[in-house]
């Protein structure tokens, strides 16, 4: 993601009703952010590395019932979101801006997906720990899941994807679905910024829903 400085990101962030700029004081209490607030029929769900929005707002127009959270590390990214979100009216979405190492601090076992949007790849590998399907990562997704962990990952990155069936099969998930060539499947699919433009350049995407028992 190309970082531009965005000039007053904060106070444009910190003026939305859509951005949360205290997340810790709701570790436990998520469900009661969102007008919806039933466990059971109103889950919450979280993109990570969520960038200017498109996926989550998308998904939180199609899914009114469910709860949908956006964690973005950059302001100057996210307030591109937010711009976006303030012209709607749904009461399904926020957007937080932490890096994903914080995650334990901000969820007790509340979330039900995580989705892995083009990640970034951190193709070295004495940075591996930093991939966000990197061991430390997915001992911190265990603190934020609730039962029935499901991870969604989309990348363009072959490396990332295989390096992710990897370390999510040795932490125990299963696969319901695996694609080297998304475009070319029946998957219901909600695009991303980053997949509109890999998809112009005819890059394949790669896919894979796991779940944890
Ligand atoms: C390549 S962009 C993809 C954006 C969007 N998901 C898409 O598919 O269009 C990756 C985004 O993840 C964010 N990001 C990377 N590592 C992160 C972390 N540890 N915590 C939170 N956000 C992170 C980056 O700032 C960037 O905006």
């Amino acid at each position: 993601m190309r970082l531009r400085n965005v000039k007053n990101a904060k106070e444009k962030l910190e003026a939305s009703p859509f951005f949360i700029p205290n997340p810790k004081e709701f570790k436990g209490q998520w469900q009661n952010v969102f007008s919806k607030q039933s466990v059971e029929k109103n889950p919450i769900h979280l993109e990570i590395g969520a960038g200017k929005g498109q996926f989550l707002i998308a998904m939180a127009k199609k899914n009114p019932d469910m709860n949908f959270i956006g964690i973005e590390k950059y302001e100057s990214v996210l307030v591109r979101a937010i711009e976006k979100v303030n012209q709607t009216d749904l009461k399904n979405i926020v957007f937080i801006c932490v890096d994903a190492m914080e995650l334990r601090e901000i969820f007790d076992h509340e979330i039900a997906t995580i989705y892995l949007n083009f990640s970034d790849p951190w193709p070295k590998s004495r940075h591996a720990k930093r991939r966000l399907t990197s061991p430390i990562f997915l001992n911190i997704y265990d603190h934020v899941f609730k039962n029935n962990p499901m991870i969604i990952q989309k990348t363009d990155n072959l490396d990332l994807f295989s390096y992710s069936l990897e370390t999510l099969s040795q932490h125990g998930y299963c696969f319901l679905q695996v694609s080297l060539h998304l475009q070319d499947t029946q998957i219901a699919n909600v695009e991303t910024e980053y997949e509109q433009k890999f998809k112009e350049k005819g890059i394949k995407i790669n896919y894979l829903k796991a779940c944890k028992k």
